[in-house]
């Protein structure tokens, strides 16, 4: 096995990541290890280190119009720019799927220049009586046109800017600019609407009654169609953010499609869950409901299934660029050397040999899913023409998935590079100018000080949004250890960054836990990073004594001890413990540190989601061993379908499900209610004597909240900072309070006025 390690603290971040499905197919992976003879490549087959050209780029054309239209005379630089992008004779060619947009020139402001949104509600709705008159169609396309020419304006500069000096291609920029009207006038009035109405009401992601739900298509209500016929239950969670998991096409084989994102069709939703069609009636239902829907795109690979792969399976010499093949196996070698690896166990080694073309394929995750190379200007705009595609089904929230890893750079680790952020900062300007109502949300996770630079700076921003994977982490060892000292430590550090940077809270998600810890601060507490990730995970497994949880390892590596941890939230908290032994007393302990946690997830400031299931607590699920396809990924084990018939018991008084269920509604209603927990409030965590108590405090106006929680198996009893008034916002209570004593794993939340 080819290994590479990383340094210190960051590697198991990255590593987060494996997953035990690829055993079967990591042999076949190139390693450092082998040698290859070379062959001769297949007539007409290039290989990744041949510098990608546009594609069909041979015949003059005129300008395209969108591109015309934004432009300014003597355009001041972009502070960011450090050289002048090379100036390319205007259109030198064509490009092969330009779709020139002849009415994209800004219209000059006339009366019927009203907003986009506004002008095209009216017309639709009394079609009958008043259909619109050719002039006010006209109008209404003028008003649009103009909304578009200036949102294009506004970033056109930056974004050639940028677009040019990664690309230094002046034709397909144009042609990005044409393909930005394009979708723009596909955008429905509705969704234009609802831009307008979140351009103009600012970070709408932010507001304290957002909560989030994290669900399997499949797992949840079998279809599109399904989920549709259950968004009142959805409603009945508090709900209005739904996060699908990967519906794109994918391959049947569930050992080829890593849970989804292993993409074979942006543009085809898999049809073991629906249509398009049936995506965008989902959108516009959960849109008239208040709710938005978050999508994955998977932008770093395709399956390779994907078309493009197929092709350049086929030696088709355009599509093998628009992926990084090598035959030279000093190459290999040096990215084995110089980069990390995602699955060091499962599937090892960057790069997948692929006989018929006797060349490797890089696949930095599994052999079926091919790193795309974004060197390559066509897979950069037609990845965004993708994005755009489906910004305009309807989705809301666009998770970019695994966003640090899209490009390649041989000699370096092939993480987090500047052109990353290029491209991310691309991206939310084109977002900007089509679709301003999306959020992009980014997966990142890496180390913490990786992490942040992917908000960009609030002037030029990139992700609106950031998963805080660190500080989940971090919460389960504090679980573990009962001790706060470093979630204190992790919470002040998010809470001291600019409140624009809004991150996404959460206890579980659909992968492992990896323990990304800071280990230089637990190291200076005598906690060594491979003994404590050993005690970590044996805690959780339940073997250590006095631990309730249960789960199990995750690409667990003999060699380096390394192992990351998959359970649900209710088996972690020892639900599932409590209820094998039918055991009443340790159920109650374990219902409180569930809530409890979540109590602590809504503290924080961002948006909190929850993993569909574990508002009922349900429990790990072990069938996925009896499935081939899924037997070798562990993370199936919290993947299992939503349990409807325990559901019902929401309604059942002293249930463990109506006892979760009652509670966490009854938090989120507070947090939706109560000025302390808006995004705009100060926080911080207080010092308390007793390292098992977290105190966080959070301020707005003369308001101050004092959230405690017992990370504790004990009582404890706690003192307030000063005898006064309080509100338990739990209870309801108002009460001159000193002390509170507190059962193990409880929590309060204490209004000062
Ligand atoms: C993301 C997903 C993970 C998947 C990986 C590769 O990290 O969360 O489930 O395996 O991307 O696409």
């Amino acid at each position: 096995m080819a290994e590479t390690k990383k340094p210190a603290g960051t590697q198991d971040t990255d590593q987060t990541k494996s997953t035990a499905a690829a055993t079967k197919t990591a042999a076949k992976k190139t390693t450092a290890a082998r040698t290859k003879t070379a062959a001769t490549a297949k007539a007409g087959t290039k290989t990744a280190t041949e510098a990608p050209k546009a594609t069909a780029a041979k015949k003059p054309a005129a300008k395209p119009a969108a591109a015309k239209a934004a432009e300014k005379p003597a355009a001041a630089k972009p502070a960011a720019a450090k050289k002048a992008p090379a100036a390319k004779p205007a259109a030198k060619a064509k490009a092969a799927d330009a779709v020139a947009t002849k009415e994209a020139a800004p219209a000059k402001a006339t009366a019927a220049a009203k907003p986009a949104a506004a002008a095209a509600k009216k017309p639709a709705a009394k079609r009958t009586s008043t259909r619109p008159t050719k002039a006010q169609l006209a109008a209404a396309k003028e008003a649009a046109d103009k909304v578009f020419a200036e949102r294009l304006a506004r970033h056109h500069d930056e974004l050639r800017w940028l677009y040019m000096e990664l690309y230094d291609n002046g034709d397909m920029f144009a042609e990005l600019c044409d393909q930005m009207k394009r979708f723009y006038d596909e955008r429905t009035p509705k969704l234009r609407a609802l831009d307008a109405e979140r351009e103009a009401a600012g970070a709408w992601y932010r507001a304290s009654d957002m909560l989030g739900m994290q669900m399997y298509i499949d797992n949840f209500a079998g279809t599109i169609k399904g989920v549709e016929k259950k968004l009142n239950y959805i409603q009945q969670c508090n709900v209005n953010y739904i996060h699908l998991m990967p519906f794109l096409d994918t391959p049947a084989d569930k050992s080829r499609s890593d849970g989804g994102y292993a993409v074979s069709d942006f543009r085809r939703v898999n049809p073991e869950l629906g249509t398009m069609d049936d995506l965008a009636h989902l959108a516009d239902k959960c849109h008239d409901k208040g709710i938005s829907l978050c999508m994955d795109f998977v932008m770093n690979h395709t399956s390779e299934d994907h078309e493009w792969a197929r092709r350049a399976r086929a030696g088709e010499g355009e599509y093998m660029n628009r992926y990084f093949f090598v035959k030279d196996q000093g190459i290999i070698d040096q990215y084995t050397r110089d980069v990390p690896q995602v699955f060091p166990t499962t599937a090892p080694g960057h790069f997948t040999y692929l006989p018929e073309l006797d060349q490797c394929v890089m696949t930095q995750f599994y052999p079926y899913q091919w790193d795309l190379n974004y060197k390559n200007p066509r897979v950069f705009n037609e990845m965004m023409y993708n994005f755009l595609f489906l910004a305009n089904q309807g989705m809301d929230i666009i998770r970019i998935d695994a966003v640090p890893y899209i490009w390649k750079q041989l000699g370096t680790n092939c993480r987090n590079l500047k052109q990353v952020h290029t491209i991310v900062r691309m991206m939310r300007m084109i977002g900007e100018i089509v679709c301003p109502g999306i959020v992009l949300l980014g997966e990142v996770v890496m180390a913490p000080v990786e992490v942040v630079p992917y908000f960009g700076t609030v002037e030029k921003p990139e992700c609106h949004m950031l998963y805080n994977v660190t500080t989940m982490a971090t919460t389960w060892h504090t679980v573990a250890c009962r001790d706060v000292r470093l979630l204190r430590q992790q919470l002040d550090a998010v809470f001291g960054l600019p409140r624009e940077y809004t991150f996404l809270n959460y206890l579980r998600c659909h992968d492992d836990i990896g323990w990304g810890l800071d280990y230089d601060t637990l190291k200076q507490w005598g906690m060594e990073e491979v003994s404590h990730k050993k005690y970590v995970n044996d805690y959780f497994q339940g073997f250590t004594p006095g631990s309730v949880s249960r789960g199990e390892l995750y690409n667990a590596d003999p060699v380096t001890g390394d192992a990351r941890f998959c359970a649900t939230t209710a088996s972690m908290c020892g639900i599932e413990a409590a209820g094998f032994e039918g055991n009443e007393e340790a159920m109650d302990t374990a219902i409180r540190k569930d809530v409890m946690l979540h109590a602590y997830v809504f503290t924080q400031s961002g948006l909190p989601i929850i993993y569909s299931g574990d508002e009922i607590g349900q429990v790990n699920d072990y069938t996925y061993k009896e499935d081939p396809e899924k037997a070798e990924d562990s993370r199936y084990i919290h993947r299992g379908k939503f349990d409807w018939e325990l559901s019902k018991n929401i309604k059942k008084k002293g249930t463990v499900q109506e006892r979760i269920f009652d509670a966490l509604k009854q938090l989120e209603g507070i947090r939706r209610d109560e000025p302390v927990f808006g995004a705009d409030a100060e926080a911080w965590t207080k010092d308390y004597s007793d390292t098992s108590i977290l105190w966080i405090v959070r301020r707005a106006g003369n308001e101050t909240l004092h959230a405690v929680f017992n990370f504790s198996d004990d009582a404890k009893t706690i003192w307030m900072p000063e005898a006064g008034i309080y509100t338990n916002l739990v209870t309801g209570e108002t009460a001159e309070v000193t002390t509170v004593d507190m059962p193990a794993w409880s929590f309060i939340w204490m209004l000062q006025k």
